[in-house]
């Protein structure tokens, strides 16, 4: 079975990441290690129904008790009103700092579990255990935890690393294909900022049909690349900024139709392509580039273009608000070449020519 370490702030805070079809049916000897009698596991309406059951099992298999609190699925979850209904489960269920709190299911769940583990009580055992692809490659790995606000997407949260991620691939079987297609926007970004090779075998496999079957090997490459970048930089000043590969694009675009109307990964693919094309208009990244990036996430059934729509100065105006805007500057992380990249700063007057396709 694949076991990727992941190694934030410092060797002794090494925490693995398992991954494995049918892991969630063989867990038991993972949670020997917990002094805890008790685990907090926190799901949604589509993961509690289909996954809670393996879980609590080996559970008890491993002497704690478990205990479900089911939030609703969807983004609007990740708010104050729903934390809050979490610190109560945990304080009713009498949760100590020697008991576990357990993710199970996608980002959601996984961000705002872990911020609610971060802070009840300073800090109790966290464990991942994502349940889509987009979670299984990269938010589950890395310690972004976090509730939305009113204002804006993730404001409120905390690096948080899980002590654990077990990673069942048999979840995937039960995602629609829009999740797979989400998740795959993520995998194919790997290839793109840090992994030629990666990108080739994707290139080649040519298909999902093709690339399911050994999907397991993808994650486990997907999560190595992860835990590098977080090895490095656990909190984000600086080379993990590569991670956002796509994403100018695509929080502006997440804004401007709306959370939900386009899955995150689905926004990321379009914009990739959209930043390989703006590279390639401001002399950054190699011609052909943003042709054959394209091609591959068109091929995996990938949105490349602008939604209709759009205009092309609401999106460049969007884009200022981003997050790593750095005073009138947005980075932007542009490739240099299949399996390289770096982030620059572009003004919002070259954001918009390159939204225009190069023309002012
Ligand atoms: N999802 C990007 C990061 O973890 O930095």
């Amino acid at each position: 079975m694949p076991v990727v370490p992941v190694i934030a702030n410092a060797p002794e805070s090494r925490y693995d990441i398992h991954i494995r079809r049918g892991l969630l049916h063989d867990c038991a000897h993972l949670f020997a290690a917990y002094k805890g009698k008790k685990a907090a596991v926190v799901a949604d309406s589509n993961t509690a129904p289909l996954y809670s059951y393996a879980l609590m099992d080996q559970l008890h298999r491993a002497g704690i008790e478990p205990s479900v609190i089911i939030l609703p699925a969807g983004e609007e979850t990740k708010c104050a009103a729903q934390l809050e209904r979490l610190y109560d489960a945990f304080l009713d269920f009498r949760l100590t700092r020697a008991d576990l709190v357990i993710a199970l299911g996608g980002g959601v769940v996984g961000d705002i579990t872990g911020y609610a583990a971060a802070t009840f009580m300073r800090g109790v055992h966290f464990i991942q255990v994502p349940t889509t692809l987009l979670a299984q490659v990269d938010s589950s790995v890395g310690g972004k935890v976090a509730i939305n606000h009113p204002r804006g997407k993730n404001l409120l949260g905390a690096f948080y690393q899980p002590e654990l991620v077990l990673i069942d691939t048999d979840t995937l079987k039960t995602l629609d294909d829009r999740q797979i297609g989400a998740g795959l926007g993520e995998v194919i970004k790997y290839g793109c900022i840090c992994d030629s090779a990666l990108f080739e075998r994707i290139e080649a496999l040519g298909s999902r049909e093709s690339l399911l079957p050994v999907i397991d090997e993808i994650i486990a490459r997907c999560c190595e690349i992860k835990a590098e970048y977080v090895r490095q930089d656990p909190h984000d000043h600086g080379v993990r900024m590569q991670l956002n590969f796509g994403h100018t694009l695509a929080h502006a675009l997440e804004n401007a139709m709306g959370y939900g109307t386009l899955l995150h990964g689905e926004a990321v693919s379009i914009g990739m392509a959209a930043a390989c094309r703006w590279g390639e208009a401001l002399g950054y990244t190699p011609p052909g580039t943003a042709q054959r990036v394209t091609r591959v996430l068109e091929a995996y059934s990938l949105m490349t273009g602008y939604p209709a729509g759009l205009s092309p100065d609401m999106l460049a105006g969007q884009m200022a608000l981003d997050k790593k805007a750095e005073g009138s500057k947005v980075r932007t992380v542009l490739l240099t070449g299949i399996g390289a990249c770096r982030a620059v700063p572009l003004t919002p007057q070259e954001l918009l020519i390159s939204l225009n396709g190069g023309n002012p």
